[in-house]
């Protein structure tokens, strides 16, 4: 008998079909993410996991999975998975860090031009016919990157990746990391005084129970008139609640990727502002990334169900160390 696989979000067909290959497959094809009761029943018997960051994975639904002996998911961040849990059971969790570093950087230096040079709010403007005259010399101006000062909060490989970018634009770059690091053009700060000194404060960390909020309702208050939030990371980094009074005031201005709730809600205040971008998650969204990413997922799987070391593991302390 072959051993019981979960796949908790819709995939392309010629996955599955490779999987069914080695595994008894079982494959959620809902357009919505399964709930908690739908993934426990399906976990029953199963030896791997295959999610992404839809599927929250909690210490209650580990208990139900008796047999669980790998979860890989199709993303650098675990923080939907209860990874101590996991690791108290000998679970290893499988991620996928590296590949989308390139892609995510891509989008926040998108978001930082699409905000300072008002570009999603220009196209709007095109489309909704406002467009009836010429070239007009004050027509939705807005501030240049090249004489800005850029905040980056984490200097991991993604915050390091928007850095090598910005380089190039001329800016001054200033940088906070929770262990201290050099990284070349970049100023260290400490982390408000990268709030109180960035015309744009770009978010690069890991979501984490120190990093929750880390753009504090006090931080928020720090920034300059007139800056700018940049969020690829994740929502809960962010006190949306003080950032969405900012919005509404026209103190402060931001490009979103990511939110403490995903979807956003159809009535959610940010949609109502016309000085936030907003993106659905699309961070790592090119086809070379998303394939990447799955290659290594699914490399992880494999390793897990085989009973062997994932090649990129969350919670190396499974494996005592
Ligand atoms: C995307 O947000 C990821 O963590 O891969």
């Amino acid at each position: 008998m072959k051993p019981k696989c979960v796949v908790a979000l819709a995939l392309p067909n010629d996955i599955i079909e490779h999987l069914k290959v080695r595994y008894d497959v079982a494959a959620w094809s809902g357009s919505e993410a399964m709930n908690p009761g739908q993934l426990s029943d399906a976990l029953k018997g199963a030896q791997g996991l295959l999610c992404a960051l839809s599927t929250r994975l909690t210490a209650e639904m580990m208990d139900h999975a008796s047999e669980l002996k790998v979860i890989s998911t199709i993303s650098v961040g675990v923080d939907h998975i209860d990874i101590g849990a996991a690791t108290q059971r000998g679970i290893p969790v499988g991620h996928t860090p590296g590949v989308l570093v390139d892609s995510t950087a891509d989008l926040a230096v998108a978001l930082m031009l699409a905000v300072t040079r008002r570009v999603a709010e220009a196209d709007q403007w095109v489309r909704e016919g406002q467009w009836t005259q010429g070239w007009q010399s004050d027509l939705l101006l807005g501030t240049d990157i090249s004489q800005a000062t850029i905040g980056l909060v984490g200097l991991g490989p993604i915050g390091e990746a928007v850095a090598r970018r910005l380089r190039g634009f001329g800016c001054k770059l200033v940088g906070w990391n929770r262990t201290p690091k050099a990284v070349d053009g970049v100023e260290s700060m400490a982390l408000d005084e990268v709030f109180e000194t960035a015309d744009v404060v770009s978010l690069h960390t890991a979501l984490t129970d120190e990093t929750r909020h880390i753009a504090s309702r006090e931080r928020l208050a720090l920034m300059r008139p007139g800056a700018t939030l940049i969020n690829t990371g994740r929502g809960p980094l962010v006190d949306e609640a003080a950032l969405i009074e900012a919005l509404a005031s026209g103190r402060l201005r931001a490009g979103l990727d990511v939110f403490s709730k995903e979807p956003l809600p159809a009535d959610h205040p940010f949609l109502s502002l016309r000085n936030v971008v907003l993106l659905p998650h699309v961070g790592s969204a090119t086809l070379s990334t998303r394939n990447a990413m799955v290659r290594r997922a699914l490399e992880n799987l494999d390793a897990g169900m085989r009973n062997e070391r994932l090649a990129w593991c969350a919670n190396p302390a499974v494996y005592g160390g």
